[in-house]
């Protein structure tokens, strides 16, 4: 179980919440492009390509999951999120429907209008922050946008600071490689003077982190995750108020291309579509193929670690007919 006051707003719920409602997260991927190249990306090509889900699509389907109990919107993906073009349609779609909006950002792109409107439309954020030292910053990014991160995060701060909250709305997300191993000390102490959440753990080995494995964790990932383990105030930035993961364990994940999946990370796994089943139908399939007990708190290391395959888990744990 996590305590209460390291949830920012739209992680935060109850355990009655949980209990009363089988879908209270919507995991939705937007664009795959990005303005970064991180070492550690899971994501190795960062284009987007297919048929995706149009807007009305996406509206739609968050509008018809409000009815069976949804009450926030996570945007994290394998992009970065603030560079869709349906970006700010959908958050004020889901404003003006009650509900909150997650945002996974390296916030390069947000100024502080566009940090003005994410205030104004009950956004909570998850904000990347892998180093405070520049020359760092940017190799672990593979940009050159410390300076505008930088600027970008004072103005956020003084936004999101401006009144004292009962709720936390951000989130800061470390992943920790050799590059960066000696920075948590000091972002947590920035987590600390704010009044932050702060989730520090190690990569999972896929995409860009799976090419650069021996580069980016060439001693493994033990003392990485003992160093992890000492700053971060949760295992992962999904984790809610049970220790499971709000998006596989609460929720719905639908990629750009309308496919359902358990979790982000394993887009291998397909149980639905959006463009060819009905809500009702999703959340049924959902129910008889992840209803464990003993849920892992998160799917995709679990895999990791034991080395099964997700058809495998699901095959052991299906409901009977
Ligand atoms: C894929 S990013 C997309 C949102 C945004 N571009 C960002 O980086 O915050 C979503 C989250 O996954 C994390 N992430 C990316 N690659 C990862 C990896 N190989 N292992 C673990 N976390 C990873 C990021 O740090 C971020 O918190
Ligand atoms: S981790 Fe996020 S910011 Fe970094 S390259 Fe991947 S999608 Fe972009």
């Amino acid at each position: 179980m996590i305590s209460s006051n390291v949830l920012i707003k739209g992680y935060h719920y109850s355990e009655k919440i949980y209990s009363e409602n089988y879908i209270t997260y919507l995991c939705c991927d937007l664009t795959k492009a990005c303005n970064y190249r991180c070492i550690y990306c899971g994501n190795a090509t960062h284009k987007d390509k297919g048929k995706d889900l149009t807007t009305n699509q996406r509206e739609k389907l968050i509008s018809n999951l409000k009815e069976y109990g949804l009450k926030t919107v996570i945007f994290a993906g394998e992009g970065e999120p603030t560079i869709d073009p349906d970006f700010y349609h959908l958050i004020k779609h889901n404003y003006a429907i009650g509900l909150t909006t997650i945002v996974y950002s390296n916030i390069a792109v947000l100024n502080k209008r566009k940090i003005e409107f994410l205030y104004s439309h009950d956004v909570s954020l998850v904000i990347k922050i892998d180093s405070l030292d520049e020359e760092i910053y940017n190799k672990m990014t593979g940009s050159n946008e410390y300076v505008t991160f930088k600027e970008n995060l004072e103005n956020l701060l003084l936004v999101y600071g401006r009144e004292p909250h009962e709720e936390k709305r951000i989130e800061i997300a470390t992943v920790l490689t050799e590059l960066n191993k000696r920075e948590p000390k000091k972002i947590k102490k920035l987590c600390d003077e704010h009044g932050l959440v702060y989730c520090c753990k190690t990569a999972g080995k896929k995409g860009m982190a799976g090419k650069k494995w021996e580069k980016i964790c060439p001693n493994g990932t033990i003392e990485l995750e003992k160093i992890a383990k000492k700053y971060t105030d949760k295992y992962q930035t999904t984790g809610t108020i049970l220790g499971d993961c709000a998006v596989a364990g609460h929720g719905i994940a639908v990629l750009k291309s309308g496919e359902c999946v358990l979790c982000p990370s394993l887009t291998d796994y397909v149980y639905a579509n959006v463009k060819t089943n009905t809500v009702e139908e999703i959340i049924s399939i959902k129910r008889k193929i992840y209803d464990w007990t003993n849920k892992p708190a998160c799917i995709a290391k679990y895999i990791q670690n034991t080395g099964g395959t997700i058809e495998s888990l699901v095959e052991k744990h299906k409901q009977k007919p």
